[in-house]
């Protein structure tokens, strides 16, 4: 079914920040998407539950890396705008199996932006003045952060440290030559850790208030002293829009939330919110959980994003705070328990037994 008229192309639509962009954008602009995912295990075509049998949503299963699959969708379609949020993202997946995130993160986006320049230069004058391609990136492509650096900017230099982040590194690369070098209209945006509904529960949020529901060890890895900037996913999807609508083209953007914690205290807030919301006296304080395990290997100290250009020039402000989106993240998770049993696979499973079993407590 072609989409009529003014639709975007969306990549990873099915996964944790794709899917909570599809709703927003449905919602605020009413246009339509064509959401392009290959349903990972990371992918769900639940999250989008809201928009089933809505005609401005399709969702196509397929891969970022088939050429002829993404030239005959932008032929069908002809979209104005390309988002591109489809990756392989989590860190800890990337040091046991980092083939797949060169694969999708690295040769998916390059066969992304090679479509898109074929589709762009053939559109006529106005159809490539108002094209834009944004890339959904990462602060983690900066690298590491001691406690009294200042936040990382735009033109803070590119030290990745862990195969996701060279890879997501590898696919700015790509995208930023793609402007230089062909003038397709690029956007990049480079965020903070986000957080909020539909998270796949791998992710140290949704992980830890689900064992802290249920009573299990919640894994710190090394002192729990690394310290991340939280945005509320809600947040980092108004940033996209506000950077597709008034973006430059070329430029890349740093979003954050403002809102640096380290991953203990993030940790001690959750169990205190389930413990309001759910109290369990047989179990007592859910801090008691608390287990320090072994340090993930390469592990970045802290992430700090300084967001003040595309507060300058965009007028873009985070509006959630941590406080209240964590808490609202946890009521989520927690009303939400038939969702969560629908993500519980068995590749989920042995993805747990693969990471933590081995683990030494200390
Ligand atoms: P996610 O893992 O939850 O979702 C990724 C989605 O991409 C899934 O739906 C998956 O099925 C799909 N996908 C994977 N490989 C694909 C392929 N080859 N072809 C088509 N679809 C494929 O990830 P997320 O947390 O939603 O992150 C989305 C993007 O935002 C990523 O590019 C990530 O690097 C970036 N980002 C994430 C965060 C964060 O905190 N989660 C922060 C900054 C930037
Ligand atoms: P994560 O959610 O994997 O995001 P990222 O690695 O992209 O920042 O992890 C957030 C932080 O929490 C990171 O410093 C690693 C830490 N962490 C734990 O301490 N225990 C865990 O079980 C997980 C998954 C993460």
């Amino acid at each position: 079914m072609t989409i009529m008229g003014n639709a975007i192309l969306v990549t990873g639509g099915a996964g944790f920040i794709g899917s909570n962009f599809v709703l927003q954008w449905i919602k605020n602009s009413g246009t339509a998407v064509v959401n392009l995912d290959l349903l990972t295990y990371a992918g769900n075509p639940g999250n989008l539950a809201e928009i089933a049998g809505d005609s401005r949503h399709q969702l196509v299963r397929g891969d970022i890396c088939d050429a002829e699959l993404v030239a005959a969708l932008l032929r069908e379609h002809r979209p104005r705008v390309i988002v591109h949020f489809a990756a392989e993202s989590h860190v800890d997946r990337s040091i046991v199996d980092p083939g797949a995130f060169i694969r999708t993160n690295v040769q998916g986006t390059f066969t992304l932006l090679e479509q898109a320049k074929l589709y762009w230069s053939e559109l006529d004058d106005a159809g490539r003045r108002e094209f834009r391609f944004l890339h959904v990136s990462t602060d983690e492509v900066y690298g590491t952060l001691e406690a009294e650096d200042p936040a990382f900017s735009e033109t803070t230099a590119y030290a990745p440290n862990s195969p996701y982040a060279a890879s997501k590194a590898a696919s700015d690369h790509l995208a930023r030559a793609y402007f230089h070098t062909y003038g397709l209209p690029v956007l990049t945006t480079n965020c903070s850790n986000n957080y909020g509904p539909f998270q796949f529960l791998e992710k140290l949020i949704p992980l830890v208030i689900l064992n802290a529901l249920e009573g299990r060890n919640l894994p710190v890895y090394g002192d729990g002293g690394n310290v991340r900037d939280w945005l509320f996913v809600e947040d980092h999807c108004s940033a996209i829009r506000a950077v597709i609508d008034r973006g430059r083209a070329g430029e890349t953007y740093n979003i954050g939330g403002n809102s640096e914690r380290k991953n203990l205290d993030v940790v001690t807030s959750i169990c205190d919110i389930v413990d309001e919301l759910r109290p369990d006296a047989a179990l007592g304080p859910r801090r008691k959980l608390i287990t320090f395990v072994t340090d993930r290997p390469g592990h970045d100290r802290r992430y700090a994003i300084d967001a003040s250009k595309i507060g300058r020039e965009l007028g873009w402000r985070p509006e959630e705070k941590f406080d209240s989106g964590l808490y609202k993240t946890v009521a989520w998770y927690l009303d939400h328990g038939s969702w969560v049993q629908s993500v519980r696979t068995g590749a989920y499973r042995e993805w747990i037994r693969k990471n933590y079993e081995e683990r030494i407590q200390s």
